[in-house]
């Protein structure tokens, strides 16, 4: 028969590369209750009509990249429906936010989630077509703060804080203002007249840009073209005096608690409803990201409530790529040479299997004071269970039956290749280990 593959672009996440997920996404949830986020989970596919409105028609990633089907009727009370799985979810919390009347409590909405995205883009390191966000949101209406510039330096610092507390090294923090849904029109007619008598020496693909979506010539990334993008107007000088006062008060803010940023005029990201602050985590090349250097993306969408028919609403927001940041932290931890080995704390090698019975009663003993323990089988020689041992555990625990009938056992300590007796009430304190060593 032939083998059933993977399909292209999605990955099987396996141990002990997951311990690092696991640790990855611990701390982010730690991290998130810190700043008072609760956690929001929304179904992985929605209404086609949610993405086209809200990501906009004319993005790379609806245009192109969407999972989308018509979803047949089972029966004559239902109706045929175009849905989508979701390619990213800060359109999916707005609807949620919207359908939950969440605004009426007047309150800040300070949500967060983790869980997969799908975009039907071209597979290389770094970018899957499913691949996991780690994301947060903040939204309410005007007198619930959502709109202030503290929301903005608050959430660049605790993503400061958040890839500090994982390890991360390096990180740069890209930062631009866009301006207002007022503002936009003003910088994109400069923008189409000064692209107008260039556009034939572009890229095709900028060419293209530069009718259907100006903004996005900015950061297209085509060397070619860099001289001539270089030559456009700038954003910054089309910002009116309330997105400029905004923006300098988001960086007077984040001046004053110590989070390190770079001004990018080109920051203009690829989503329709970002307005005001866009920003961008990216790693340096050699970290592990191939081309696909940013970890991270996000910012301001104070309109996008009500594109949705919602109430005014405004809100920030970013997503981490769980699987970048996997890779950039692997492939960090490599170039320190440090090897992140999780051990049991130990091995029990029953002699015999006649003590198989009587070491699953030690190994439940054990596990329930919270000790990580993995079982041999008396079927194993001595050899055997002693490579096992060392392979997974710091210690290995021999259960004979003089072990069973005197309660003393012969525990051995792989590292300072020690062995000695211990008594079963001795048993957890002596077990007892550090999980993580760090090998150089
Ligand atoms: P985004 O820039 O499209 O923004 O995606 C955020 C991050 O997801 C990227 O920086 C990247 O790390 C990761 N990512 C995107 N596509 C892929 C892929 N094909 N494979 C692996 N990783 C990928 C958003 O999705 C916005 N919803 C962020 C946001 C939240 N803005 C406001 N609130």
């Amino acid at each position: 028969m032939a083998v059933i593959f993977k399909v292209r672009g999605t990955r099987d996440l396996l141990p002990p590369e997951t311990e690092l997920w696991n640790r990855v996404e611990q701390t982010a949830r730690s991290v998130f209750a810190r700043y008072n986020f609760g956690e929001i989970r929304t179904p992985i596919f929605e209404d086609t009509q949610l993405f086209l409105r809200g990501v906009g028609e004319e993005t790379d990633i609806v245009s192109k990249e969407m999972y989308t089907w018509e979803d047949r009727a089972r029966a004559e009370s239902e109706r045929s429906q175009s849905l989508t799985l979701r390619p990213e979810n800060t359109a999916g919390v707005v609807r949620a936010y919207i359908e939950h009347k969440l605004h009426e409590s007047g309150m800040l909405q300070k949500l967060f989630y983790i869980g997969p995205q799908f975009r039907r883009e071209r597979p290389q390191r770094g970018r899957y077509r499913q691949f996991w966000q780690i994301g947060a949101e903040v939204l309410g209406p005007a007198w619930s703060s959502a709109d202030s510039p503290l929301r903005d330096a608050e959430l660049l610092e605790m993503l400061a804080t958040l890839l500090e507390e994982l390890g991360l090294h390096g990180w740069r923090l890209e930062l631009n203002s866009i301006g207002s849904a007022t503002d936009r029109p003003v910088y994109l007619a400069a923008l189409r007249e000064a692209l107008a008598p260039i556009k034939d020496r572009l890229s095709p693909d900028n060419r293209r840009r530069a009718e259907t979506n100006p903004l996005r010539v900015l950061d297209s990334k085509a060397i070619e073209d860099q001289d001539l993008i270089n030559t456009l107007p700038k954003i910054e000088d089309f910002l009116d005096r309330e997105s400029s006062e905004h923006f300098r008060q988001v960086l007077a803010a984040l001046d004053a608690s110590g989070v390190p940023y770079t001004l990018n005029s080109r920051l203009v990201r690829g989503l329709d409803y970002y307005t005001r602050t866009t920003f961008e985590f990216t790693v340096p090349d050699g970290s592990g990201l191939g081309t696909q250097n940013a970890l991270l993306g996000g910012g301001r969408y104070d309109g996008l409530s009500e594109i949705l028919g919602g109430p005014k609403t405004t809100g920030i927001g970013f997503a981490i790529g769980e699987d970048r940041l996997i890779l950039a932290l692997q492939a960090q931890a490599e170039r320190d040479n440090v090897v992140i080995e999780r051990k049991l704390d130990a091995f029990i090698a029953p002699m015999g299997t006649a003590q198989n019975a009587g070491a699953l009663a030690l190994a439940k003993e054990l596990r329930a004071a919270g000790l990580s323990i993995e079982l041999g089988d008396g079927v194993f020689r001595l050899r055997k269970s002693f490579e096992t041992a060392d392979k997974l555990a710091h210690r290995m625990v021999i259960v004979g039956e003089d072990e069973i009938s005197s309660g003393i056992f012969t525990v051995k300590y792989f590292a300072a290749g020690e062995q000695s007796k211990v008594a079963r009430a001795e048993l957890v304190n002596a077990l007892r280990s550090s999980i993580l060593s760090a090998r150089s």
